[in-house]
């Protein structure tokens, strides 16, 4: 459910259009609800008909949503999303780009096809998301934020179809917004390290162990919350966050202010797979 923000004010993004690619379950969804909460109105995008209707109809009681399936693979499938949300909304102020895929394989035991599938989903589905949405952005004033993660600079094992799919996301954001921000649009990207009650930890975190382990190399000792990182997209699609572009903000209690080796180490000696 969206839950006021105690932070921002409630009318922040009133009149405002985000369109949110992966945006109907977890760190994506916490997004939509945290903006809708705002007073933008709302269109979600994934692949399932019944995600897409639950969190729409979620949404609905916050203010204007709505929502397509799409699989982000698909470029014409994106545009088509797009097309609805423009129809639907008149415009698009704000796209977010989360949809993604993770699971642990050793690089040894990991296919071609599992890596791709990967780097598909995350980086071109990224490229697919930003390219189609541009020539609709209500510009100047128009925000990408793409959902990267701290593995796109922290070489996790079992993780390298990630690790090179997210690098690569934090090096398009950054040629994204030199073309675009000429023209008002900023294009930034977060980095979450771990973050509580979501589909992507349960998959690298299965165990109470694991996630101890990888809690005892977080400075702050716990995982973010949902709203910690919806109040971080919110705040860089702010005025307050204005002149930022290029940005990949990591949201990570500290975690990776230690570098990467303690992660690494206690991720190897506690990971599944
Ligand atoms: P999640 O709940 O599984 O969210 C993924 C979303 O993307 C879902 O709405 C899913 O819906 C959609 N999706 C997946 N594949 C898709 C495709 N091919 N086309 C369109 N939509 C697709 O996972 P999450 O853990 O919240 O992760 C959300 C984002 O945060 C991801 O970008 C992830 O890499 C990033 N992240 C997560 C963490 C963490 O701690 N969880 C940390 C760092 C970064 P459908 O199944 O209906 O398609
Ligand atoms: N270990 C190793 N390889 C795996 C794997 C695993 N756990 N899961 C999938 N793969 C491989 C498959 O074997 C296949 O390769 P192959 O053809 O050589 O056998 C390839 O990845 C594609 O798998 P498939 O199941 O066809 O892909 P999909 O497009 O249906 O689903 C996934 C994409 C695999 C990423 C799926 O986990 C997914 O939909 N995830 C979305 C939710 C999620 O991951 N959330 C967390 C986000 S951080």
């Amino acid at each position: 459910m969206a839950v006021a923000s105690p932070v921002f004010a409630p009318s922040l993004f009133r009149g405002r259009t985000v369109f949110v690619a992966g945006g109907t379950s977890g760190i994506n969804l916490g997004i939509a609800r945290r903006f809708s909460s705002l007073g933008a109105a709302l269109f979600v995008v994934s692949r399932s008909e019944d995600k897409v209707a639950t969190a729409v109809a979620e949404l609905r009681h916050s203010g204007p949503a709505d929502g397509a399936v799409a699989d982000v693979r698909d470029f014409d499938a994106v545009q088509s999303a797009i097309g609805k949300c423009i129809e639907r909304f008149g415009a698009i102020d704000i796209a977010v780009s989360g949809a993604a895929g993770n699971f642990v394989a050793p690089a040894a035991e990991l296919s071609p096809n599992g890596f791709r599938t990967v780097v598909d989903i995350d980086l071109i589905g990224s490229f697919h998301v930003c390219r189609a949405v541009y020539p609709y952005l209500r510009k100047p004033g128009a925000s990408i934020i793409n959902i990267s993660a701290t593995q796109a600079f922290t070489p996790l094992p079992g993780q390298v179809h990630v690790c090179a799919a997210k690098a690569g996301i934090d090096a398009m954001t950054k040629v994204l917004a030199v073309e675009w921000g000429p023209e008002g649009v900023r294009v930034n990207a977060i980095a979450p390290g771990p973050v509580d009650g979501t589909e992507g930890m349960a998959r690298l975190t299965p165990t109470s162990e694991h996630r101890e382990r990888l809690t005892q190399t977080i400075p702050l000792r716990r995982y973010a919350t949902l709203d910690e990182i919806a109040d971080t997209a919110v705040f860089l699609c702010s005025s307050a966050g204005a002149n930022f572009n290029g940005e990949v903000l990591v949201c990570d209690g500290g975690q990776s202010v230690l570098g990467g080796g303690g992660f690494a180490a206690a991720w190897a000696s506690a990971a599944p797979g």
